[in-house]
């Protein structure tokens, strides 16, 4: 593994910095690459060797469009290298901590066993006048509490809570180009951390991205509320769907309707199968269970009925299905289209395609998966189902086909053609992403969350 202290080939920016980053999964790897890129001279810690030897041979272990791209040039510009010890984030003058909060088993609340392993190990190396910067998604309080432990080892170092909000699929454009920046810091202290900071992201301030200086608990908290406004407008969406079935109504015109007022706005009004991934589901779930400990439970009392939400139209999905299969499905064939959380992604976190296609195997149908980039992790996570490369292996012969993950390959599926492959033309668009009129006009049964039928 590339271990350069120095700035090789190209020019150093007169600001750059030496910066280490902990914890090299999705976010790590991603913000390492894009802080080289700002021309910082990084240096990628990865506990799991393969991973840190993946990364530093230019092989990204996940899906991430303009990644490898990314990775790879800022591994021949010599300014980025990976290493499973942490001893390589020796003089570093900041360190990211990017380590993941999964959610604890059986519990709700975060699991900070890796940010706490990540924050001690660092302490061994940390010194004086530099500066550690939390990017995971914590409970509000773990920056204070991170930060007295960095005070009483290193009491001339500090720390900072910076949280990130890319998305996957788009993860180098908002790391590079952010919508804002957030910086948690103490008051006074040894290091100027707001100072530090502007010299790392010093390209992006120069774009005038709006930036918010804050203190530690507010820092932590834009994420948790971020993602948590989100997922509430995704539910907020698909309440409206269930009345939308319940009165004959059509939730995507009334996405539409609704979104034109510049106050409500169209994004993430998508309505359909709802959220999943690695993020909302459990941030909502952690955020609740800390304002239990805090006792503010009742703030957040009505995040409990967004997740429920979220969770029937799963289940209202597989009904869907049972009805349009002539109500049993048992021995159906159904084609799933879609195993990943959303699109441009391979991550199947709590994929909502996932737990549908399971769901309806359990309850007997003969079900068929595709993806087109989800399967390698589907088929080392879910065995039991059945994969296969392509949307019309998947649907030969089949009684329904559910489109489960809005890829832009299935969107523009020629309805007409792939009909012929089916036994039945019946489409359930999970995601109101398909043309209706078109899979119609090709003599589909066309039928949707929160849709009229034809
Ligand atoms: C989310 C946030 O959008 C990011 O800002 C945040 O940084 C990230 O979590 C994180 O905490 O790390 P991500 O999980 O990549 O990003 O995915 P989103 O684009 O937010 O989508 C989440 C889920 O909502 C997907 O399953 C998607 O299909 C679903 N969704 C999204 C809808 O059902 N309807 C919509 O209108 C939009």
């Amino acid at each position: 593994m590339a271990q350069s202290n120095e700035l090789a080939e190209s020019p150093q920016a007169p600001e750059a910095l030496k910066i280490s980053v902990i914890g090299c999964g999705y976010l790590g790897a991603v913000h390492a690459a894009s802080m080289a890129e700002l021309g910082h001279e990084v240096v990628g810690v990865e506990v799991d060797v393969e991973k840190a030897e993946a990364l530093a041979a230019g092989r990204v272990p996940f899906f991430e469009p303009g990644f490898e791209e990314l990775l790879r040039r800022s591994l021949a510009s010599g300014r980025l290298s990976f290493s499973p010890d942490m001893k390589a984030a020796t003089g570093a003058a900041v360190h990211f901590v990017c380590v993941g909060t999964p959610q604890r088993r059986g519990e709700y609340a975060a699991d900070l066993t890796y940010v706490e392993a990540a924050t001690s190990s660092l302490l061994d190396v940390l010194g004086p006048g530099e500066l550690v910067v939390g990017k995971s998604t914590v409970p509000v309080g773990t920056a204070a509490r991170l930060a007295a432990l960095v005070a009483e080892r290193v009491p001339e170092a500090a720390l900072a809570w910076n949280p990130e909000f890319l998305r996957e699929g788009f993860a180098v454009q908002d790391t590079l180009h952010p919508d804002r920046l957030v910086y948690g810091v103490a008051d006074g202290g040894p290091v100027d951390a707001e100072a530090l900071l502007d010299r790392v992201y010093a390209r992006i301030v120069a774009d005038d991205t709006p930036k918010v200086v804050t203190d530690y608990a507010t820092a932590e908290m834009v994420k948790t509320a971020a993602n948590s406004f989100l997922a509430t407008k995704i539910s907020f969406i698909n309440a409206m769907a269930e009345l939308c079935e319940a009165t004959g109504a059509d939730v995507k015109q009334l996405a539409d309707a609704i979104g034109h007022d510049d106050r409500i706005g169209r994004k993430f009004l998508n309505a359909g199968l709802g959220f999943g991934g690695g993020c909302l589901p459990k941030d909502i779930r952690a955020f609740m269970a800390r304002a239990g400990e805090l006792g503010a439970d009742q703030a957040l009392t009505f995040l409990r009925e967004v997740d429920n939400i979220n969770m029937r139209r799963r289940i209202r999905m597989v009904e869907l299905a049972r009805q349009v299969c002539d109500d049993s499905l048992l021995g159906k064939r159904i084609a799933v289209l879609g195993a990943a959380f959303k699109p441009d992604s391979d991550d199947i976190r709590d994929s909502p395609a996932l737990n549908v296609a399971a769901q309806l195997q359990l309850q007997g149908a003969s079900v068929r998966v595709t993806d087109p980039q989800a399967l390698p992790n589907v088929r080392r996570q879910w065995s039991q189902l059945d994969c296969v490369d392509t949307p019309e292996e998947a649907a030969e012969g089949a009684d329904a086909v559910l489109l489960l993950t809005e890829w832009r390959q299935y969107k523009e599926l020629d309805p007409a053609a792939f009909g012929a492959v089916v036994r039945t033309r019946r489409v359930l668009d999970g995601r109101n992403a398909l043309d209706r009129e078109a899979w119609e006009a090709a003599g589909w049964t066309y039928r949707a969350l929160g849709r009229r039928n034809a």
